[in-house]
């Protein structure tokens, strides 16, 4: 019989190349008929007092084997699997990435707030869950007021006085109760309205709010700087027309139509063939409220304006359906990617 000593040496001059030659390894030295096998077999015929040191060196021998085995193995896995994996064509053009791009009413969003922005106004924002104080009461809408139906209203179940605000002119009080004037701020905002939803009209919006308050603000500033802001969205040659209009919160008000930046004011349907299409309301705010406010109205006077986000934005890119900006259809979103800064 072989001796351990020439076991291990077979051990450590056996070649192994491939798979093949691994797997005469693994039936040489590991399997059930290999010699180290035999080996443990015969420990019982050895004399007692030898017995555990023989024990002993078949066990490091069949480490031995074993741990060689293992490591034969990795390095012949890991070759053969580089071989035949597929080295990719690294001249081949990248996969595109898809970038997304900003929806269309937080561009117009933006966009409003900068012009606003650089000419002094610094923006504010408030809870979409308002009460009945900051959206109607301090607004000077009394109680049983008609002009409280003007707006269709979501309320809230939890108190009869909860509800989702339907203009952001709630921010104009908030502002007005925390910091007296000169206040100069917009108010961007999310607005809800209990209305069929058609392609002129949905229960969800946006709006941007103005109000400035100083001593001696008046109407004709309002006039230019609503003049100055609309030069700056829709181009220099837009000209704009105030109609008398009514808002309980301001007293004069006024509505601002801009010369139809379709047909040039030449008539079209976006226009109704008036030349004109409307983009806020705006007025000087009425002393009741800035009394209700907290700001003393023999002292100070001020303007304010509301525009629609949407609005503003079907005529900026020339879109006839207000569906089309909640439906977030890809399609329809990815055309707004050039605008997206
Ligand atoms: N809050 C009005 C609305 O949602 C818009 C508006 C009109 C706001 C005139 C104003 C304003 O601040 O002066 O219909």
């Amino acid at each position: 019989m072989k001796s351990i000593e020439e076991i291990k040496a077979e051990i450590e001059n056996f070649k192994v190349e491939n798979a093949e030659s691994l797997e005469q390894f693994r039936l040489q030295f590991l399997s059930k008929k290999s010699e180290i096998q035999s080996l443990f077999g015969q420990i019982k015929n050895i004399a007692q007092e030898n017995r555990k040191e023989f024990g002993q060196l078949v066990n490091d021998l069949r480490d031995l084997a074993q741990n060689s085995y293992n490591r034969y193995k990795a390095v012949i896995e890991s070759t053969t699997n580089t071989k035949t994996v597929e080295i990719p064509d690294i001249t081949r053009p990248a996969a595109r990435q898809t970038v997304g791009s900003m929806h269309p009413i937080s561009i117009m969003m933006n966009e409003v707030r900068q012009i606003f922005e650089e000419i002094g106004f610094s923006a504010v924002e408030g809870p979409d869950i308002e009460d009945d104080w900051h959206v109607f009461t301090a607004l000077n809408f009394a109680e049983e007021h008609p002009a409280r139906d003007m707006q269709d209203t979501f309320f809230i179940k939890v108190r009869p006085d909860v509800l989702l605000r339907t203009h952001t002119s709630s921010l104009q009080v908030r502002t007005m109760e925390s910091q007296q004037p000169p206040i100069r701020v917009i108010c961007p905002g999310r607005v809800f309205r209990n209305e069929a939803i058609t392609s002129r009209a949905h229960c969800i919006f946006h709006q941007v709010e103005g109000l400035y308050i100083a001593e001696n603000v008046s109407f004709a500033d309002m006039k230019q700087t609503l003049l100055y802001f609309a030069q700056r969205m829709f181009g220099n040659e837009v000209k704009i027309r105030l109609r008398p209009s009514y808002f309980p919160f301001t007293e004069p008000s006024a509505e601002v139509d801009i010369s139809c930046n379709i047909c040039g004011g030449a008539g079209c349907n976006l226009c109704k063939h008036t030349g004109w299409v409307e983009i806020l309301g705006c007025g000087m705010v009425d002393p009741n409220v800035l009394e209700n406010c907290g700001i003393d109205s023999n002292k100070y006077s001020g303007f304010a304006f509301g525009l629609g986000i949407e609005r503003m934005t079907m005529l900026k890119y020339k879109t006839n359906d207000i569906r089309l900006y909640f439906e977030n259809d890809v399609r329809f979103l990815q055309q707004f990617k050039a605008a997206t800064k």
